[in-house]
């Protein structure tokens, strides 16, 4: 990854061994965006005690699932997983490809990720957005409009040239953040990871509106600090102490009233919890709906937002072996 790159503050800055080859990776890969945990553990280091451990879970094609659990749950653990920014245990595949034999540059140009401090920022704007150069300029400003920078891009004296370390005093972190946004969406990444920020709420809630308008067709998985950017997910995963304790629809977790995410949201206070619970309650409704008019204009798709373990077998074949439980 060239430029914007995510919690690389936490590894050695020693070149990383890259053990990965690419070997018999498909050209056409990754098509769907399917994301499957086998076993999966991770430590920071292999000196280092696991702070993830066993995880076993497929996150569907176009999925939107959002990552909860208490302070030292693991939640940002998840991403470092993910970009084998540690010591990996088990499998974690991409549309069924083993991402340890993946090749570091080609894992990281697949992920698009929007950390929670995008601090390491180097070179122009332009060579942030669109690091690989296949993009117009008109395209740039097309998706600095849809995020929002636009205007204050244009207010730079040297536009899309202006050096992100001179404009880092007067850009704020959310900002970096939409600057992280629109260059996922020129990427054209299938699996988008967000780390939502602790300062800027409003920036948090655009993020998370953009995401389900710009990338229906991918998979996002949101690290979430607040609950109340996460309660329309298709499902959640709550972490604790390094376990998956929990992976269901917020509806579905809300209604075990001994449950951590339960427990979590009644954290919230009564009115509050009640409003998350409203929201939950009014997503499920909303993606019943859409579940029956993809139903109805797409008899024959299997790829919605209800698939079945069986169904993701059924749908992908034999191309993707995975053996989970979902
Ligand atoms: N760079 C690191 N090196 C070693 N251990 C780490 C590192 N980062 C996190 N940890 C440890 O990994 C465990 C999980 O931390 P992680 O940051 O993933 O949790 P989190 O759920 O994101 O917490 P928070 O809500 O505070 O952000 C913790 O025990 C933490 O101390
Ligand atoms: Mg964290």
């Amino acid at each position: 990854m060239t430029s914007i790159q995510p919690a690389f503050q936490y590894v050695d800055l020693a070149p990383e061994l890259d053990e990965g080859t690419d070997k018999d990776l498909r050209e056409s890969w990754p098509e769907y965006g399917l994301l499957t945990l086998e076993s999966a553990s991770f430590s920071h280091h292999a000196s280092l005690p696991f702070v993830l451990r066993k995880i076993f879970v497929a996150v569907r094609p176009y999925e939107k699932v959002g990552i909860v659990g208490g302070n030292g749950s693991g939640k940002s653990s998840v991403l470092n997983m993910l970009f084998r920014l540690g010591n990996n245990s088990g499998t974690v595949r991409i549309d069924g490809y083993p991402v340890k034999d993946l090749k570091l540059k080609t894992l990281r140009e697949t992920l698009s990720v929007i950390p929670q401090c995008p601090v390491l920022f180097s070179g122009t704007i332009r060579n942030n957005l669109d690091p690989f150069k296949r993009h117009v300029d008109g395209d740039i400003w097309e998706i600095l409009d849809d995020v929002q920078m636009k205007n204050k891009i244009l207010n730079f004296n040297r536009k899309l040239d202006t050096l992100v370390s001179d404009s880092g005093s007067i850009l704020s972190i959310g900002e970096l953040q939409l600057l992280c946004l629109a260059r996922a969406m020129l990427m054209g990444s299938r699996i988008i990871i967000v780390e939502e920020s602790s300062v800027d709420h409003e920036t948090d809630m655009f993020i998370q509106k953009t995401l389900r308008h710009k990338f229906k067709d991918c998979t996002v998985i949101t690290v979430a600090h607040r609950l109340n950017t996460i309660m329309d997910s298709d499902r959640v995963m709550v972490l604790d102490n390094g376990k998956m304790v929990e992976f269901d629809e917020p509806s579905i977790l809300l209604n075990n009233s001994n449950g951590h995410f339960r427990k979590l949201v009644d954290q919230a206070g009564r009115n509050e919890a009640q409003r998350l619970v409203n929201v939950a309650e009014e997503s499920k409704r909303l993606r019943h709906i859409m579940l029956l008019q993809s139903k109805l204009q797409y008899p024959g798709c299997h790829v919605t937002v209800s698939k079945t373990k069986a169904e993701i077998i059924n749908y992908f074949g034999t191309q993707v072996v995975y053996e989970t439980t979902v």
